[in-house]
């Protein structure tokens, strides 16, 4: 039991079971309301005196934050694999433990790229207003048509990050699945090819291990290991899979980028908003020099309502939804709980930062 006097600040949400598991063992702080994302000065003001905080992004904790919440605050559990939001150099500096969920979000993040997909590819959000306002399917049929993922043959070219490198299902994996399911057996020239950049992938910290699992998770999914530029002008469909890398990948997807992309490249982004510079996304959309986007992330997120990304028939935006299934967001919670449990009491955390 972690000691009965710790307080734990919670800015989002968790599961109610959860919830009473970490309420038995402390006084549990739940900022009142908790509009997400959550006002700076709110956090600023809830996090005096916690000796746990339980956050997910944007919450950013930085020095400021930290020097907000006092000396005594020993740990820090994050809702989410991404860890950009927080300042771990400063935490390690503190000796304030940080722990994070890694690897169980992986699987809804990755079908929910193959919805985001198929909803970028079939225009399906424009089906469903045509649909509600009983225009009929002529009205479509007048619009945009896209090509059959099934016939054209396409080339996916993904920027795993370094928890779903490796791991099994990759998207790549259930694209390829779904082709079989649709009954493109056997014949090797019906396969998808994909390609997989090593760009993107850790170059500090493990970094022998992850070349290794590069290539390991390559050949899982029966991907060809590509350069950047191979990467970006042969693929159809450019998949951005990749973390901040704290802020080393910001704006990875840039003006330069989205030229050397194909007139007809559809682009997804699941991770995070900040990996693309959404000006440039913006005209290269408009200007024709890619296709279409697909959007689980923004920067901001939400978007403004008036944002002309909205307005772009070409774009799907969904609201950050990768990890919202029953499982993902149940284990996330049973996770971090664990994390901030084990650093109230001294202990190594299940799942620390790394
Ligand atoms: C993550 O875990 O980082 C997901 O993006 C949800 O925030």
């Amino acid at each position: 039991m972690a000691d009965i006097m710790s307080t734990v600040l919670v800015t989002c949400p968790l599961t109610p079971e959860e919830q009473q598991r970490l309420q038995a063992s402390c006084d549990v702080r739940l900022v009142p309301g908790s509009p997400r994302p959550l006002a700076r000065e709110v956090f600023l003001k809830h996090v005096r005196g916690v000796h746990g905080l339980i956050v997910m992004p944007p919450d950013r904790v930085d020095a400021e934050l930290l020097d907000a919440a006092g000396p005594q605050l020993k740990v820090v559990g994050t809702i989410s694999v991404g860890l950009e939001h927080i300042d771990l150099e400063e935490c390690r500096r503190r000796s304030i433990l940080v722990g994070y969920t890694p690897g169980v979000l992986t699987t809804a993040v990755a079908e929910l790229t193959v919805a985001l997909l198929l909803m970028t590819i079939r225009h399906l959000q424009d089906g469903q207003f045509i649909g509600a306002n009983r225009l009929g399917i002529g009205t479509l049929l007048s619009q945009r048509m896209r090509e059959d993922i099934y016939d054209c043959r396409s080339t996916l070219g993904a920027l795993w990050s370094l928890g779903s490198a490796w791991k099994r299902p990759t998207v790549a994996e259930r694209r390829r699945n779904q082709r079989q399911c649709s009954g493109h057996r056997g014949a090797g020239q019906d396969r998808p090819r994909c390609r997989h950049s090593p760009e993107s992938l850790s170059t500090c910290a493990h970094r022998l291990l992850q070349q290794q699992h590069r290539k390991a998770g390559a050949d899982l999914v029966g991907a060809e290991l590509v350069s950047w530029e191979e990467l970006l002008s042969q693929s159809d469909i450019v998949i951005a899979t990749c973390s901040m890398k704290g802020t080393q990948n910001y704006n990875l997807f840039n003006a330069a980028t989205f030229a050397r992309m194909r007139s007809s490249s559809i682009f997804i982004n699941v991770t995070r908003g900040a990996l693309v510079d959404q000006e440039a996304l913006l005209s290269a959309l408009t200007s024709g020099q890619i296709a279409a986007a697909g959007l689980d992330v923004t920067n901001p997120e939400p978007l403004p309502t008036d944002h002309p990304l909205l307005q772009l028939p070409n774009v799907t935006v969904l609201p950050h939804l990768g990890s919202a299934t029953r499982r993902a967001r149940t284990t996330m919670s049973h996770v971090t709980v664990n994390n901030v449990l084990a650093g109230l009491q001294g202990q190594m955390l299940p799942s620390p930062a790394p």
